[in-house]
């Protein structure tokens, strides 16, 4: 029985066996002796944001000369005859383990060459989940989970790291969503308090009314709806270890006074108790609060003030260190595929686009964005997936009349970088040569800033 026979008689049509190909998640890939492309599974989409309408009939080297992959494998196989596997990487960032196999007819002449990728992605989560369980120290960054290409951030790193040592009281400073939290950690991680507890009270998030019992404590029948037999505080449960007194700013001022003795005395007294417990905490302190302007109008004390801030370290806002960006997201994107078994991939463009956003959020907006964008979006982020906060405040549209930072500088040169293209090159095929972008972010770039230059 030949297999056309089989394939009627278990009614596999052209049809459904078009689908299984498409459902493969391994790209398949087939040229003739031409080097023409004549058939190319779905998965092509994932791997290099195009239809398999933009890819089939085109010749394999037009693809590779515009940078939809690298190194090309066709070549090769066309001389030696012989099949070959190599790695590849794709316009998206995609890594691929591509086989490369020549179909050669009776007179030992190539006549088509069948090709399968596949994500490397998926060896390399196999591979750091090996390690995490066995040697997980060695793969460790030196700043443990926090990470950095910044030169002042690798600074304030290792004066963190000094600080850690001294034992004294620190204040860390930085807008929200800078780190300063995990800094805090890192810090009592790197001190000889490390087995120690690390206790934290986020001052923003407890009601004023509550801060003082959570801290302190109180006695057995202290007061009414108290716990009958009384309640350990987080001073005491911190005996031994690290206090971190989350934003600090926004501490009550009746209980800064009385955090400024312990920090001082070393002693306290429980609520509606009258023997003092000795504490030998650590304290670390962090707003995002101009505390300097707070002591001017009196809202927070000075002596407190001098007292934490005997040695301070400022976080660097995300904005002034661009360089972190796109390995932040790359970091994000690998987590959240991890959480929500996922394999979504970036766009080129779109890793462009939010490497030049000003992310007043900071690492937690850029965390929780490729969170939600791995849930929502289909299998390459695009810009088009951003939401329209992001995207409307993007920096395109700041206004370009005297640049007042070198964020806006940046923009300026690109505009003009653009305008000067596009005269020159009329479409956006060759501007995306010309640039060394893909034609989606070419035609993008386009519409925004060469609309009052003719186009035909
Ligand atoms: N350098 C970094 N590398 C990796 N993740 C980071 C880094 N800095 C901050 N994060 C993450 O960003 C989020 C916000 O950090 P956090 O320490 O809570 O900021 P803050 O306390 O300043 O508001 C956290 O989920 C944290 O793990
Ligand atoms: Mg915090």
């Amino acid at each position: 029985m030949t297999l056309t026979n089989v394939l009627t008689d278990l009614d596999l049509t052209m049809e459904t066996l078009i689908k299984i190909l498409d459902y493969s998640s391994d790209e398949i890939f087939v040229l003739n002796k031409n080097k023409k492309i004549i058939y190319v599974n779905d998965a092509c989409t994932k791997h290099y944001g195009l239809n398999k309408e933009d890819v089939l009939g085109k010749m394999s080297s037009e693809l590779v000369n515009d940078g939809y992959w690298y190194p090309s494998i066709f070549p090769e196989v066309l001389e030696g005859k012989k099949p070959i596997t190599l790695k590849q990487t794709t316009i998206l960032g995609a890594e691929l383990l591509t086989s490369a196999v020549p179909i050669l007819n009776d007179n030992n002449e190539v006549e088509i060459i069948v090709t399968t990728a596949r994500e490397l992605q998926s060896y390399k989560m196999l591979k750091i989940r090996e390690k995490d369980s066995n040697q997980r120290k060695e793969t460790e960054n030196p700043f443990g989970s926090i990470m950095t290409n910044n030169e002042k951030m690798k600074n304030v790193l290792k004066f963190a790291k000094k600080a850690a040592a001294a034992n004294s009281t620190l204040l860390i400073l930085g807008e929200s969503g800078t780190g300063k939290s995990i800094l805090a950690q890192y810090i009592h991680e790197n001190c000889s308090r490390k087995d120690g507890p690390f206790l934290t009270i986020n001052c923003a998030a407890i009601p004023a009314e509550l801060m003082e019992s959570e801290l302190f404590g109180y006695t057995a029948g202290s007061f009414t709806n108290a716990n009958r037999s009384g309640k350990k505080g987080i001073l005491e449960s911190a005996d031994g270890g690290t206090l971190f007194l989350d934003e600090i700013g926004d501490m009550p001022l009746p209980l800064q006074a009385k955090i400024l003795q312990v920090i001082q005395e070393k002693k306290f007294i429980p609520i509606g108790g009258n023997k003092e417990k000795k504490v030998d905490i650590r304290i670390i302190a962090a707003t995002n609060k101009e505390l300097n302007t707070m002591v001017k109008n009196k809202t927070f004390r000075e002596d407190l003030y001098y007292r934490l801030n005997v040695v301070d370290i400022k976080m660097v806002p995300l904005r002034e260190r661009q360089e972190d960006i796109i390995p932040l997201i790359y970091n994000f994107l690998y987590k959240f595929n991890q959480i929500h078994e996922m394999n979504k991939l970036i766009s080129k463009d779109c890793l462009e686009w939010l490497s030049h956003y000003s992310w007043p959020g900071n690492i937690r907006q850029l965390e929780n964005l490729l969170e939600r964008l791995v849930i929502v979006s289909d299998d390459v982020i695009g810009i088009d997936d951003l939401p329209e906060g992001i995207y409307n405040q993007s920096p395109l549209q700041v206004e370009t009349t005297a640049p007042a930072s070198l964020h806006q500088s940046i923009e300026l040169a690109k505009k003009e970088r653009v305008r000067k293209s596009y005269k020159v090159n009329k479409s956006s095929r060759r501007v995306a040569k010309d640039l060394q972008i893909s034609q989606t972010y070419a035609a993008k770039l386009i519409r925004e800033y060469c609309q009052d230059l003719s186009e035909d």
